[in-house]
């Protein structure tokens, strides 16, 4: 029998701005998940990572089943009548829909979902990331996936010698989902010409070329693209299976010492360093920064072991002082050049109204 990964998260409202969700909204999320899951979920855990609450679920149901992401749905619905109750901050903010249909992809909640016959062992890590957009993993896979540098099973393991398949999709493309698939080593200059675009080309999914087993998945809605306008960042979720013919879970960690520069800082409209933190951290300065938690778990027969809190470890310490570094160093620059999204991302925020506004006042001059 398969079992199914199903990680369904979205921010539902948050203490002091957009910080952390209220210990009460969390536990609501829990007991729901818990009394209402029972003889549909195998097991879950419930984590926070900034503003945003993400329930991770095993199941025998497939992906996108209908029943599974109903009840996570309404686990969200009986969070945000909590949140409104203690007058959190954005309750309800990324329940776009007003009425549930089919499953939750475009509705507003980040979901990704991996499904497989179990190996004997099964580890597998779930990251979630708050104030940034999901192509903040397009680096992360791709070095660990697509370069020896950060795995060295590319070289050593006989199975991953043969490559890996991404699937990437072109988000800007709204109507349908549009996606390409590429294999490494053969089109690894192709697959970075790609994801270089961290708002357009995003990877979706990765699989073992030969047998097409998947290895990681990641959330890729746009809530610009649902709602048409900008209502918070996408903070996305993704699933890695680790070990055996997949990297190792050091080498999918590997890359997130580089702290790369992302999408989403202050407003959702500044670029910022991914700061890989603890589960359950808060969000404080300057709205962020961008950051990335990471749950390592196994599962066997669809239950969950307890998660290892894999970015805390004495190593991340000296990272996360990079990061901050890093935010530093871009904030001294304020709004300028660099430190700011480019306009194709803040046309869905104010700043596109007012700089129609500003256009009427530009006048030609007459030479
Ligand atoms: C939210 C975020 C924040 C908000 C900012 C303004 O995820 O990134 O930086 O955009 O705090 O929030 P509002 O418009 O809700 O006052
Ligand atoms: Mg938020
Ligand atoms: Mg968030």
């Amino acid at each position: 029998m398969k079992t199914t990964l199903s990680v369904i998260k979205a921010d539902i409202g948050s203490i002091a701005g957009h910080t952390k969700p209220s210990e009460k909204l969390v536990d609501e999320v829990k007991n729901f998940v818990s009394t209402k899951g029972k003889g549909l979920i195998a097991d879950f855990h419930v984590f926070f990572t900034g503003d945003d609450i993400a329930i991770l679920m095993t199941h025998h149901q497939g992906k996108l089943d209908e029943k599974v992401h109903k009840m996570a749905w309404d686990a969200f619905l009986a969070g945000t009548k909590v949140a409104k109750e203690q007058g959190l901050y954005g309750a309800g903010q990324d329940l776009l829909a007003t009425a549930f249909s089919g499953n939750v992809k475009g509705m507003g909640p980040a979901v990704a979902e991996l499904e497989f016959e179990e190996r004997p062992a099964e580890p597998f890590i779930l990251f979630a990331a708050d104030k940034t957009a999901p192509g903040a993993y397009n680096l992360p896979l791709y070095l660990t996936f697509a370069s020896p540098f950060h795995n060295a099973g590319l070289i050593i393991s006989p199975e991953m010698r043969k490559g890996f398949k991404f699937r990437i999709v072109d988000v800007y493309h709204t109507k349908a989902d549009k996606v390409i698939e590429l294999v490494t080593p053969k089109d690894l200059y192709d697959i970075a010409a790609l994801l270089r675009d961290v708002n357009r080309y995003l990877v979706e999914s990765i699989y073992s070329p030969e047998d097409n087993e998947q290895a990681a998945a990641v959330s890729t809605t746009r809530l610009h693209n649902i709602a048409g306008k900008y209502t918070g960042k996408d903070d996305p979720v993704c699933l890695v299976r680790v070990q055996k013919t997949f990297p190792a879970t050091g080498e999918v960690l590997s890359p997130y010492a580089i702290c790369p520069f992302v999408p989403g800082f202050m407003r959702g409209s500044h670029w910022g360093p991914l700061m890989p933190v603890k589960l359950n951290s808060s969000i404080s300065y300057f709205d962020g920064p961008p950051v990335v938690s990471a749950a390592g778990l196994c599962v066997q027969n669809g239950k969950l072991t307890e998660p290892v809190d894999l970015f805390d470890h004495p190593f991340w310490d000296r990272m996360r002082e990079k990061a901050a570094d890093k935010a530093l160093a871009i904030r001294e620059q304020g709004f300028f050049g660099a430190a700011m999204l480019g306009m194709d991302e803040l046309e869905y925020t104010g700043i596109a109204e007012r700089l129609k506004e500003l256009e009427k006042k530009f006048k030609i001059k007459e030479s």
